[in-house]
């Protein structure tokens, strides 16, 4: 029977990049012989806003909890909503009450991409950085006291649970124990962090028991972050907490070249809830509405979407079409002017849907 996924345009290029998204989606479904049944949602978006006055209805748990996946474009217009509501009133909402609490992002270096890895070849680098999306130094525990006199002090806790670091460390060991070198690296900083990272390094080092077929190394988030950029090659699997998966999982992409055209995952692993898939780019208001938006990171998104289906051959296909048709350059592709190209959005989509019909 089919998946069902909840499609969430959004506002500005969300609304031109989520269409080709599903119409890679139908190509791959078609290829592959499964079948997905799609609702489409217009809140979440700057015009619902605009007639309601709340960016999400106030049944939107219900109405969304049932779905295998929800595929996001993306949401904010600051014309219109202030960029604080519009993200803490529906992304922030859904990761929070869908318990997404995996943020998934691959680097990964793509033909034609330029990228600052000059010299690498694509395939020597292709990694995924697992962040813990839930708790660690993003809680709300602190304050400020002493306020407007020389003693101002503030301060912020960081919280780390056995259930939220295990359960996070468990899907990063899985992951890399479907993969062919089986490597996890641990982003730590207990050389300076002196009680929450040790614990972390802890949990890291009990899980490695269980998966004993996993290679597993560590680094402090310092020389971490410098190797992303001197031997990217090194990585497979990365695991880290909320903060430094914050900053690994912008680094990674930025420095394979491809953080305009990146996706994202958040992940309930245990399918309670559906999961969600967006790109990392915004509702770019300086280019929408003019039908040239790169497609790829919303398709990118339905690579992953598969995947986590269980369809992975499909997923995998999707990905080979995306990086078929950059690897033909835009005198042969009609790539986006982003990639130096004078193709539309609609173009380039129906490229990569036809390259994955013919998989
Ligand atoms: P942005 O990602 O929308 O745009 C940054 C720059 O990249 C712009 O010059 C844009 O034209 C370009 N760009 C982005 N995606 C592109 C694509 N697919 N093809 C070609 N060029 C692309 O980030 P910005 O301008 O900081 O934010 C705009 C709005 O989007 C804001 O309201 C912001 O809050 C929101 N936003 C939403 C996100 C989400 O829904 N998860 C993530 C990031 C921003
Ligand atoms: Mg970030």
């Amino acid at each position: 029977d089919a998946n069902t996924i909840a499609v969430i345009p959004g506002d500005g290029i969300g609304k031109e990049v989520v269409p080709e998204g599903v119409r890679v989606l139908d190509a791959a479904a078609g290829a592959f012989g499964f079948e997905l049944a799609y609702r489409e949602f217009d809140f979440a978006s700057a015009d619902y806003w605009t007639r309601t006055g709340t960016m999400l209805p106030g049944d939107w748990f219900e109405t969304l909890r049932g779905f295998d996946a929800i595929f996001f474009g993306a949401v904010g217009w600051p014309q219109v909503v202030p960029d604080h509501v519009s993200l803490w009133g529906s992304l922030l909402q859904f990761r929070r009450g869908f318990d997404q609490y995996v943020n998934l992002r691959p680097t990964r270096l793509m033909p034609g991409v330029a990228s600052p890895l000059a010299g690498r070849s694509p395939g020597e680098v292709d990694f995924w950085v697992v962040r813990e999306n839930t708790e660690g130094e993003y809680s709300s525990i602190g304050g400020r006291i002493f306020e407007g006199t020389e003693r101002e002090t503030v301060m912020q806790e960081t919280v780390m649970t056995r259930v939220g670091v295990d359960r996070v460390l468990r899907f990063a060991f899985e992951l890399a124990a479907r993969r062919p070198r089986r490597k996890l690296t641990s982003a730590t900083k207990s050389n300076g962090i002196s009680v929450t990272m040790p614990y972390w390094d802890e949990r890291v080092a009990a899980m490695a028991q269980q998966y004993p077929q996993v290679d597993v190394d560590q680094f402090h988030i310092d020389i971490l972050t410098a190797n992303f950029v001197l031997h990217p090659d090194w990585f497979d699997v990365v695991v880290a907490s909320n903060l430094f998966g914050d900053i690994l999982s912008d680094l990674g992409p930025a420095c394979a070249g491809t953080i305009g055209i990146a996706p994202s995952a958040n992940i309930n692993p245990e399918r309670r809830f559906p999961s969600l898939f967006e790109p990392v780019h915004g509702s770019a208001p300086d280019i929408a509405g003019r039908g040239i938006a790169n497609p790829i990171g919303q398709i990118w998104c339905a690579a992953m979407m598969l995947d986590h289906l269980g369809h992975d051959a499909a997923g995998a296909a999707v990905l080979a079409a995306i990086e078929q048709v950059l690897a033909r350059g835009p005198e042969q592709a009609p790539l986006t002017p982003d990639l130096g190209g004078s193709g539309t959005t609609a173009e380039l989509g129906a490229e990569i849907a036809e390259a994955v019909a013919g998989a």
